[in-house]
């Protein structure tokens, strides 16, 4: 029988349609859900949304809808996201569930019966957004939230309590004789320092209030949506009716949850997981904040990127890739659409793409399109085998750590070792060489470096691994578990797939465009939102007045104009500035023809510092300089078949 494993995301607010900060938590726990999966486990992934909080009916009613309605919508919205995120989760509670409302009023039942719930008046500092109370000394100057940085208010309530005070000492035992509870160490740290100042009860009930779960002692009362969130990762697994699916996945493996929610996580949940008699999770992991261009993410402040726009724009697999390669599990960190780019291009256009390119181009022209014999294998050989088989090991130790950015790396860097092999072996040479024993050896070794590279990054690009596998002529059985995993898988003669492209190379241009160029600060795809646009335009585009003071403006009048094989958005230019002739390129032929150029008077840039110049195809100076270009950013994107075209 297969071992289980049972993650869990938080439950996102549904007061707004999630932004890529909160789609890096569901990647990331449907890749440790993948993973799981392939390590041969019998995973659970659940996640839902908590429909139960104030803020969903402050929002449907400044809508003008009815609460649950508006819920309704919110989330199926949610659920698409997810979807195109390629969510592999089993199941997906919505707090507003009949099958929740059993569980949140058996286990509030459950804390009551315990003596563990009880009835008292309260005073303290209330945070709509956060939906908790704060204490005086934890609040910002001016009676701020730590969290929202928005006025807290004074709110005084009788309410129903439950008694985590009592639960004090047990969970610092509980804490500091499970090292494992909660990761990282750091947060770990804080949790102790937290139970240390002291933990008082808390409220567990609102009084007036309708939108919600009534308790089940007073039904003036609905349960405290924090409670009743909580109580949703037992929902997921068949609490309270369900008891043999219950009895299989809980006490839960690992919750995910950022770094803004811990307290609940880590003090309320043990507590009343203790209180109403039920097995603590084995580990709550708390990960980082994902900003975006160094800002918090936030949709009320418009600074986010749209998930689903930039799923459409680049594929699920290149977002996925993206957030789980470049922050590490655990810590923050950033999203820009720089930083996106240059990923893409080096992991996953260059390192995977070409490398599937390459080897099953000389598969189908010189092997009839059937994978390759294998003659004797040299020591080169040997030693790419001996790489993955260290790769899959470390990928291993780094997944089963948690350390996710770690293991994607492990895995791409199989692609890395076998093109270098390639760079170093030169099959296309051997093949002209009339070696084909050799050269079926070569690119027999390479396509199982790529079948290989494909079965440990599923977990993050599931999309992708299918199609390399598919273009490999894999069958599932050959890459569906980490155990089966074993060099020398693939079948000689066996037909390879159809050839297409698997990440086509994003085009970028930088902030140097010159005057003549319409302004245009973002990749390819610049409508994924106007947010992103003005992220990019933020980050990149302010200068100084000493700077501007710098910029040397003049009237040029265009001589003569070309295009540019290969580069379908650069005309070449000849143009006349004063006295002096110069040639530059412009990304102007989206929106003139050579034609129509020329005779135009345009305002140039003339003191730009001359710079290579690279076109999308590859179009590479050698060495020369042009200036006054518009460029396209950084010798990642060019290709090795470029052409040439240079100053004259
Ligand atoms: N509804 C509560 C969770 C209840 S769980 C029983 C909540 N919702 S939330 O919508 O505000 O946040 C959902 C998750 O997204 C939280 O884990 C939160 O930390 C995470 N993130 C929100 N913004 C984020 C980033 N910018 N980056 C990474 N994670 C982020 O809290």
């Amino acid at each position: 029988m297969k071992p289980k494993f049972y993650c869990t995301t938080a439950i996102p607010y549904v007061n707004a349609v999630p932004h890529l900060g909160h789609s890096y938590e569901m990647v990331a726990t449907d890749v440790i859900a993948r993973y799981k999966r392939l390590a041969g486990y019998d995973v659970w992934f659940l996640t839902g949304v908590d429909e139960n909080s104030l803020n969903s009916e402050k929002k449907a009613r400044e809508l003008g809808r009815e609460p649950q309605d508006y819920v309704d919508e919110m989330a199926e919205t949610i659920q698409k996201t997810w979807g195109a995120l390629k969510l592999s989760n089993d199941d997906f509670v919505r707090t507003t569930e009949e099958r929740h409302k059993r569980a949140a009023h058996e286990f509030f039942r459950r804390s009551y019966e315990n003596g563990d719930i009880y009835q008292a008046s309260y005073e303290g500092y209330y945070c709509r957004s956060c939906e908790a109370f704060y204490d005086e000394d934890e609040l910002k100057e001016g009676g701020v939230c730590p969290v929202h940085e928005s006025a807290c208010e004074w709110l005084s309530e009788s309410n129903y309590f439950f008694r985590l005070s009592k639960y004090e000492d047990k969970l610092r035992e509980y804490i500091t004789s499970n090292p494992g509870f909660v990761e990282p160490t750091s947060r770990r740290n804080e949790v102790l320092a937290f139970i240390d100042r002291g933990l008082k009860d808390f409220s567990v009930s609102r009084e007036s209030v309708k939108w919600g779960i009534p308790t089940p002692v007073d039904p003036e009362h609905v349960i405290y949506v924090w409670f009743d969130a909580l109580i949703n990762y037992l929902t997921g697994v068949g609490f309270p009716d369900d008891t043999a699916k219950f009895d299989k996945y809980w006490p839960c493996d690992i919750h995910v949850i950022g770094k803004d929610i811990w307290r609940f996580h880590c003090i309320y949940w043990p507590a009343m997981l203790m209180s109403a008699g039920v097995p603590i999770p084995e580990k709550v992991f708390v990960h980082g904040f994902v900003t975006l261009g160094g800002e918090k993410m936030s949709k009320s402040r418009g600074i986010y990127v749209d998930p689903v726009a930039a799923v459409e724009e680049y594929g699920s697999d290149a977002i996925r890739y993206f957030l789980v390669r470049e922050v590490p599990f655990g810590s923050d960190g950033d999203f820009s659409w720089e930083t996106f780019v240059a990923r893409y291009n080096a992991d996953l256009a260059n390192d995977l793409g070409n490398l599937l390119s390459r080897t099953l181009n000389l598969v189908q022209r010189h092997f009839d399109r059937k994978t390759p014999p294998v003659g004797e294998t040299l020591p080169e050989d040997t030693a790419v085998a001996e790489f993955a088989a260290a790769a899959r090991d470390s990928y291993v130790e780094s997944m089963d750590r948690y350390q996710l950015h770690m293991a994607t790396d492990h895995a791409i860097s199989i692609v890395r070792t076998a093109n270098k092999y390639l760079a170093d072996t030169q099959p296309w040479a051997t093949a002209k060489a009339s070696d084909m024993t050799r050269t079926g050896t070569i690119l027999y070794t390479a396509m199982e470096a790529l079948r290989w590279a494909s079965v440990l990054v599923s977990p993050v690009a599931p999309d992708a691994a299918v199609r390399v596998q598919a273009q490999l002529g894999v069958n599932e059985e050959q890459t569906q578990d980490l155990a089966s995993l074993q060099w020398g898988g693939l079948t000689s003669g066996d037909p390879i797939g159809k050839l297409e492209t698997l990440f086509p190379r994003i085009q970028i241009k930088v902030e140097e465009t010159p005057a003549t160029q319409p302004t245009e600060a973002t990749a390819k795809g610049s409508n994924v939102t106007e947010t992103a646009k003005k992220d990019n335009a933020e980050s990149t585009g302010i200068i100084t007045f000493d700077d501007f003071m710098k910029v040397d403006l003049r009237v040029a009048e265009v001589l003569e104009a070309s295009p540019i094989e290969g580069a379908d958005k650069l005309l070449k230019l000849s143009i006349r500035v004063g006295e002096e002739t110069r040639s530059l390129v412009a990304g102007v032929a989206q929106y003139y023809t050579a034609e129509q150029m020329v005779g135009k008077r345009i305002v140039v840039v003339a003191n730009l510092k001359p710079r290579k110049v690279w076109s999308l195809r590859g179009c590479c100076s050698r060495g020369r300089t042009m200036r006054g270009i518009s460029c396209w950013r950084s010798s990642r994107v060019r290709s090795r078949r470029g052409r040439a075209f240079r100053d004259p």
